[in-house]
């Protein structure tokens, strides 16, 4: 039940500590990454040259971070696949590729039959699901669990970040159990998370909300982000598609003068998700860059961006902060303003936010 909460979506975003403390608890062992449903079953990661992860919607976004995160750890090609765009053409997988599919529900239609083509074309199969004995667990080789509690709001919140926390620790183990793991500070960053999020919601639920009330007139909202930012803008312009019915679009932050930038005009909001300095003085500065070019067209810019990253201020007509995380980290923080904002605005239009028109909680036809 909703408990004292104006909405379960509003419960399930306050939730997102506990749902990614859950998922890592029991996984963490004498500083390594060891996830018991896991054991015995090194030959899915050993001998792979490849690694598609398949989903649809948010899934498909936790997705697309952890293609970074195994990338980096386990150095094996990773790409993302919606998995009915998959399983619709020809793939080229076999037994050398490891096919992850994701799915809060586990029921997802197109989701289970891209796992069930892919055991066919003789592909290992691994999935990540939030419901114990689904049909898609069932049709997989391995399955490892969120444990981020039933989720009942339409939109997905901590089931999204219980699926990035998933694929972080999957990476970590894979990339333990494939001998390529050269970061040695990412086990213990693990368990910091939850309390991050914590400090996330704490300071920025009220000020975000406010933002977002300013803002209930909005009629298109852009989101840019680079690296394991471009996923949570893409998430964060769904969530607003979804619950408040506001024209919203995500970007990779690069691609905005191949097109995008012509949509900035006067008074445009775009939300940026800027990444710490600390991890890459590089990809930051790029991002700086493209939020000179588009307040320079008038755009109004909110940021998102690392506590102390004085670099942004002199852009930025609002800041919303995140703590210190490492690269992979982030994401999982620098959703939560994101979610806050799609919910206040919701409300604000005076909408019904665990139960957006059009949408069913699970998609269980094609
Ligand atoms: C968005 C949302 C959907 C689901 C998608 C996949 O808030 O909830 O995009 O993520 O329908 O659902 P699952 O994870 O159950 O396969």
């Amino acid at each position: 039940e909703k408990g004292g909460w104006s909405s379960f979506m509003a419960k399930e975003v306050a939730e997102q500590p506990e749902a990614v403390a859950n998922t890592i608890r029991g996984r963490v062992q004498d500083g390594q990454v060891v996830i018991p449903e896991l054991d015995g079953l090194d030959e899915l990661f050993v001998g792979i040259n490849r690694v598609i992860i398949t989903a649809c919607g948010t899934a498909s976004y936790a997705a697309l971070v952890g293609k970074y995160a195994i990338e980096q750890w386990a150095r094996v090609a990773t790409d993302v696949e919606l998995a009915h765009e998959f399983r619709y053409r020809d793939p080229v997988i076999g037994d050398d590729t490891l096919v992850i599919s994701i799915s809060q529900s586990g029921e997802t239609m197109d989701t289970l039959m891209a796992v069930k083509y892919a055991r066919e074309r003789g592909a290992r199969t691994l999935s990540i699901c939030n419901t114990q004995g689904a049909t898609i667990p069932r049709e997989s080789d391995a399955v490892v669990y969120t444990h981020a509690g039933p989720e009942v709001a339409v939109a997905s919140t901590k089931a999204f970040s219980a699926q990035i926390t998933a694929l972080l620790l999957l990476g970590l183990h894979m990339g333990r159990v494939r001998s390529t793991l050269t970061d040695g500070t990412a086990v213990g960053e693990l368990a910091t998370l939850p309390e991050k999020i914590a400090s996330v919601l704490e300071k920025e639920h009220d000020h975000v909300s406010q933002l977002a009330s300013w803002m209930a007139d909005t009629r298109s909202v852009l989101f840019l982000g680079r690296h394991v930012g471009y996923p949570i803008a893409l998430e964060g312009a769904l969530k607003l598609k979804e619950i408040s019915y506001i024209h919203a679009e995500g970007f990779a932050a690069g691609e905005l003068k191949h097109g995008p930038i012509a949509l900035i005009e006067p008074g445009q909001p775009v939300f940026v998700i800027v990444p710490s300095p600390r991890h890459s003085a590089l990809i930051h500065s790029k991002v700086v860059s493209n939020i000179q070019e588009i307040r320079a067209r008038g755009a109004r810019v909110i940021v998102v961006a690392e506590e102390g990253d004085a670099a942004v201020l002199p852009f930025a007509d609002e800041v919303i902060h995140i703590p210190l995380a490492g690269a992979m980290f982030e994401p999982v923080l620098a959703v939560v303003p994101l979610q806050i904002f799609a919910m206040a605005l919701a409300t604000a239009k005076g909408l019904d936010v665990d139960q957006p028109r059009n949408l069913a909680k699970s998609v269980t036809v094609e």
